[in-house]
């Protein structure tokens, strides 16, 4: 038989009614993949929370299937968002499926070209403004107070309530909550996502114990770390290139009610972590997804895991989102005459 669409089958923890049209893709169940060398190197049980693999690429569609789901049972016509790519490609595939129009503002040059590519090729309204990832958010809650479109950013509770279910697979997996849950904060509704999942799920009665939570921001956009805004954020990592996060309050209270923390790395050591991930364990991450193992990696320097501690860490999305910084990271491709001697020398065969 068919599975259920995921916000039907966590339905009991979530706000739908038997009126809710339900938006799915077949999002979520994304497989926990065991990473032995990165775990050898942290000296813990660590597993990856491979999200890549959702429809559009991202941990986004669990959020987006429950905001659009929930906005058509309100009647919406119209959904927008503020995106640094990955939320867009998320809400113009949503959109698409329930056949309503999709608004998209991106900070001009900043987007990856795989999230470019899925937002337009799905008919969304795609403008690129004279701004960052902050200043588009504003404008975006401004008109949606004043037009009737849907706010489809993580501001959205629906958002949050659906990314909960992340926490909730991690738990039906492992049979409990890990000791340390990882992630890369940008906006900071994925953390606070999963920390409310936790509890949740721990409160009905899934689970017996909640993690450490270990978020990270790239260095040149720490809002949370340094606790100020950053006014002009930059990294590699474009996803999460964000200086005022929307959700700033309720990360910190899950960083302080975890008892855990969160840290910067530096854009050196996303993009080892990042080459790391798909060389050593074969799982090829976007950018800013390889900040959660490059965090972890940042810690077990400082503060030694027990090799019992099971770690996981979120990879929020896909590699081929961003070809650019993947090619940007690689060797030149080897030239060659189409000759068996000529190949044979060049590889080093004998
Ligand atoms: N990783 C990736 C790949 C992302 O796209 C994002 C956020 C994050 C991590 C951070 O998650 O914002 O919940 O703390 N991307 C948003 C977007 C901002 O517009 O796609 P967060």
């Amino acid at each position: 038989m068919a599975r259920a669409a995921l916000i039907d089958h966590y339905r009991k923890l979530l706000p739908l009614t038997h009126r809710t049209p339900v938006v799915s893709l077949m999002e979520g169940f994304t497989p926990l993949i065991r990473a032995p060398r990165i775990g050898e190197i942290v000296g813990a049980q660590v597993y990856l929370k491979y999200e890549g693999l959702n429809p559009t690429g991202s941990f986004k569609d669990r959020g987006m299937t429950m905001a659009v789901s929930k906005a058509l049972e309100a009647g919406a016509q119209a959904v927008i968002c503020a995106s640094t790519g990955n939320t867009s490609a998320s809400a113009a595939a949503y959109a698409a499926r329930a056949g309503i129009r999709c608004v998209v503002l991106i900070p001009e040059g900043k987007v990856a070209l795989g999230k470019l590519a899925q937002v337009a090729i799905a008919g969304a309204d795609l403008v690129a403004i004279d701004g960052n990832f902050d200043e588009a958010l504003n404008l975006v809650r401004d008109l949606s107070d004043r037009f009737p479109l849907a706010l489809a950013n993580s501001v959205n509770p629906f958002r949050i309530d659906g990314q909960m279910t992340g926490a909730f697979e991690v738990v039906d997996e492992l049979g409990d909550a890990p000791d340390y849950h990882a992630l890369p904060v940008g906006n900071a509704g994925n953390i606070t996502a999963y920390w409310r999942g936790y509890q949740a799920y721990k409160a009905a009665g899934y689970s017996r114990r909640l993690p450490v939570m270990l978020g990270f921001q790239a260095a040149g956009a720490a809002p949370i770390v340094l606790g100020r805004v950053v006014d002009q954020p930059e990294t590699v990592a474009t996803a999460i290139r964000i200086g005022n996060p929307a959700s700033w309050a309720t990360a910190v209270a899950a960083r302080d009610e975890s008892g855990g923390s969160i840290d910067a790395v530096t854009d050196d050591e996303i993009l080892e972590a990042y080459q790391l991930l798909v060389r050593s364990e074969g799982v090829f991450c976007e950018p800013a997804s390889a900040a959660s193992v490059a965090g972890v990696i940042k810690r077990s320097k400082q503060h030694p895991f027990r090799k019992r501690d099971v770690i996981v860490c979120v990879l929020t999305g896909h590699g081929l989102k961003d070809p650019q910084t993947a090619v940007d990271c690689t060797k030149e491709v080897a030239r060659c005459p189409a000759a068996l001697d000529a190949l044979a020398g060049l590889l080093g065969l004998r």
